[in-house]
């Protein structure tokens, strides 16, 4: 039985598995429920995200990737075994493991997720940056010599790249994005309905009345929370135009980090960029009418791109299918052999 070739999307609120010649095989939330005494991991995935705000204290709830930034590596690497396991059974070669991770994840991060997936049970591991496997997976022609932008917006980040001749020539991260979205809709609702919600309530709220401006008709949608001064349970109407104006500055910062980038692009790339317009990738691209308010602000094509949740381990799946376009871009798997010559040499 030959070995598998997997790629993790490990981003801040999704896990997406792309196994090489059956596709994405498996899409969980990023997100795991440890014992509050002792820090062992009971659980991860979907399953944790229904408890979100109904968990006993018994349990802590923990958003490994949160921002962008990994702030708890023992569940990162609990979470790299489990998935490797449901994925292989009790195959005996170890699987090819490629691991794409948010765009401000330091250098130092990266080499200790190497070693983690090593010691997950992957025989080997390349770590691929996400704005390459993002453009990718939205069909653009990574090596043409035009510039073009991805925009990638996910839970914790918004990343904003510049890839020219298959090479990431400028990019850009800012921590407004979804989750941004969801706190900036509690706060409002806290300040000026005084309700408060939780976070799921939050995420509803702005998947189903969501708009990135001012949408006629309005739209309202029945939810449920708590009195913010009496603290009684309340069901309460909010409608569109409500979330626009809770989410109205946190849009513009979004759209400010894709301004940041235009400033420093040089002025060729800058009119590749006029021809070719604006992709956008990431669960964040799916808020109604950004693409629409951007195109208003940038004066550019936007297009979001199909699935675009999925652009990143479709991307990488394109990367396994073609080795040419991996050693094109200078990526390479490493084994435990490279990796433990890498620390060695570190510690010298
Ligand atoms: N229909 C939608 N409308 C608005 N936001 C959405 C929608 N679907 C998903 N999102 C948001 O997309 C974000 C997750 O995107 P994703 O690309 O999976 O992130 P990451 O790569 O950081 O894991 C979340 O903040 C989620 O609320
Ligand atoms: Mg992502």
């Amino acid at each position: 039985m030959a070995s598998l070739q997997i790629g993790i999307d490990l981003g801040t609120t999704s896990i997406l598995i792309h196994v090489k010649g059956k596709g994405i095989v498996l899409q969980e939330a990023s997100i795991a429920a440890l014992d509050a005494v002792t820090g062992d991991v009971l659980a991860l995935g979907n399953r944790v995200y229904q408890m979100v705000g109904r968990n006993p204290d018994s349990l802590r709830v923990v958003h490994p990737m949160r921002d962008g930034v990994i702030s708890d590596f023992t569940v990162i690497h609990a979470m790299i075994a489990y998935y490797i396991k449901k994925i292989c059974g009790n195959r005996l070669l170890k699987p090819s493991v490629m691991i794409c991770m948010p765009a401000s994840v330091t250098g130092l991060e990266r080499n200790t997720i190497l070693e983690l997936a090593i010691a997950a049970g992957a025989a080997r591991v390349c770590l691929v940056e996400e704005p390459f496997a993002a453009a990718l997976g939205a069909g653009l022609n990574i090596a043409s010599l035009g510039g073009q932008m991805i925009v990638d917006i996910g839970g914790g980040t918004t990343d904003v790249a510049v890839i020219t001749m298959g090479s990431i020539v400028l990019s850009r991260s800012g921590k407004s994005a979804g989750n941004k979205l969801n706190e900036s809709i509690q706060r409002y609702l806290r300040r000026e309905r005084h309700m408060i919600v939780g976070d799921l309530t939050a995420e509803t709220i702005k998947k189903k009345v969501g708009f990135a401006r001012l949408h006629s008709p309005e739209l309202g949608i029945m939810v449920r929370g708590q009195n913010y001064i009496t603290r009684m349970p309340v069901c309460n109407e909010v409608t569109s135009t409500q979330a626009y104006l809770a989410m109205r500055e946190t849009i513009g910062e979004m759209i400010s980090v894709v301004r940041r980038v235009f400033e420093e692009t040089p002025p060729e790339m800058a009119g590749d960029i006029l021809d070719q317009g604006i992709v956008l990738t990431g669960g964040g691209s799916l808020l109604r009418d950004f693409d629409a308010v951007l195109h208003l602000e940038t004066g550019l094509h936007v297009r979001v791109a199909r699935d675009p949740i999925e652009c990143v381990a479709r991307g990488m799946g394109l990367m396994m299918e073609h080795n040419s376009i991996l050693e094109g871009n200078n990526y390479y798997y490493r084994t435990d052999d490279d990796i433990g010559e890498y620390a060695r040499n570190r510690a010298l």
